[in-house]
């Protein structure tokens, strides 16, 4: 929800009362809101890129590139109620994407906390918060676990189509106590949060409010079609949201890691606002993948700096598989997942610098195979109408001696 649009519903104390109902994740006190969840400050560490830090260092952080707006002073909270340690800014320049580093002024206890910035703008100020943001750990293991889920879809009514009753949220839930249980380290996500544009702003801020009221970890997220979808007539967009994503969430695509494991986060549907025009009249390709050559020479860049040209035990995650070994039979068309733009140089840099694993979405199904040295694996749905003969569930991957050994898959349901 946009915050003039909040202002406006929450002038009186009763219209306050029923927008906390329906969005838990912004706190009223006296009839306006106390934050607003936002990345115009502050980009990373973000809801969707967060940073797992060892008690007592430096948190890094990337100004937004388009801030506008002056950090007064910023804090962790513990996201589950907790205590707040006080953080101290270090900017590294005013250059666009300028690295700086947040200091905690205390030691944090080990946990997940949410960040908060006090944000200046002449004489006005705000409260932006950035739910889960960080994780602080005592060390890095080498032998832990981490979950990976997709397409979680909040708003489908494909599902309850083919099982009456069937609650999306409740299952959400149900997976993450799953992996709470597990104890897993964090969580990765390969996208489709959501369904239809204008509800997906409404839809993903419920996968952000669901994790944060009840996940132990972190999640990484990176985008799918659905989260990319927008609205309009052939010529003019009316709604786009990216355009929610990139202000409320964080970045596209981004370099995050476990200690010494990188994990690299990818946007495979990265096209121009037109072209993700659901009345575009793009039909069958419009849901196909799609990744820009900037994109693509940032990932040459990253993947040579974090595994070396010898390869190392990197971990990629994205929203479509570039292989096109399986078909996309999950929409009215049977369809290959990926588009030819990019498709191949992607595939190139797989195989130039073979990441350990590749995570992908999309098909509402399992497979697994190997390109070159690289296992890809399309992770199942976490909550949405499966492909035929597939189930509704995730995934857990183990890692021992800080390299992947198995994964297995957890089902929920198979319809
Ligand atoms: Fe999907």
């Amino acid at each position: 929800m946009y915050r003039r649009d909040f202002l406006k519903l929450a002038g009186s104390a009763a219209g306050a009362a029923a927008v906390y109902t329906f969005l838990p994740h912004v706190t009223i006190a006296g009839g306006r809101p106390v934050y607003t969840i936002s990345t115009s400050t502050i980009a990373r560490p973000s809801f969707t890129a967060p940073e797992i830090v060892k008690s007592g260092g430096a948190i890094p952080c990337a100004m937004s590139a388009t801030a506008k707006t002056e950090v007064e002073s910023a804090w962790l909270h513990g996201a589950n109620g907790g205590s707040r340690v006080a953080l101290s800014l270090e900017t590294g320049g005013t250059a666009e994407g300028a690295p700086t580093a947040l200091l905690p002024q205390s030691d944090p206890d080990p946990g997940m906390y949410d960040l908060f910035i006090s944000a200046a703008r002449g004489n006005k100020k705000r409260v932006e918060r950035l739910p889960m943001a960080v994780k602080i750990v005592e060390d890095y293991k080498t032998d832990f676990e981490f979950g990976i889920i997709s397409d979680v879809h909040f708003g489908d009514p494909r599902i309850t189509a083919d099982i009456p009753g069937f609650d999306v949220a409740e299952t959400f839930r149900k997976e993450i106590a799953i992996l709470n249980e597990r104890n897993i380290e964090f969580c990765i996500c390969c996208g489709d949060l959501c369904f239809l544009p204008p509800e997906t702003k409404k839809q993903i801020a419920e996968y952000m409010d669901t994790l944060s009221a009840r996940a132990t970890f972190p999640t990484f997220t990176v985008p799918g079609n659905h989260d990319g979808y927008a609205t309009g007539s052939t010529s003019k967009i009316n709604f786009d949201t990216y355009k929610y994503w990139r202000r409320t969430f964080g970045p596209f695509h981004y370099e995050a890691s476990y200690g010494d494991i990188p994990l690299i986060g990818i946007n495979t549907y990265e096209r121009e606002p037109k072209q993700r025009n659901l009345y575009g009249g793009f039909g069958e390709s419009l849901d196909m993948g799609v990744i820009g050559a900037a994109q693509l020479e940032w990932l040459d860049a990253t993947l040579a700096r974090t595994t070396g040209s010898a390869g190392g035990a990197a971990i990629m995650f994205g929203h479509h598989n570039p292989t096109n070994t399986f078909m996309d039979m999950n929409g009215p068309f049977s369809v290959l997942p990926f588009s030819e733009t990019g498709r191949l140089q992607l595939l190139g840099l797989v195989e130039k610098y073979s990441p350990d694993y590749f995570f992908t979405g999309h098909l509402h199904a399992v497979f697994a195979e190997k390109y070159k040295d690289t296992n890809i694996l399309t992770v199942p749905t976490a909550a949405s109408r499966p492909a035929q003969g597939h189930p509704i569930g995730f995934q857990i991957a183990t890692v021992k001696n800080s390299r992947i050994s198995s994964i297995e898959t957890i089902e929920m349901l198979r319809p």
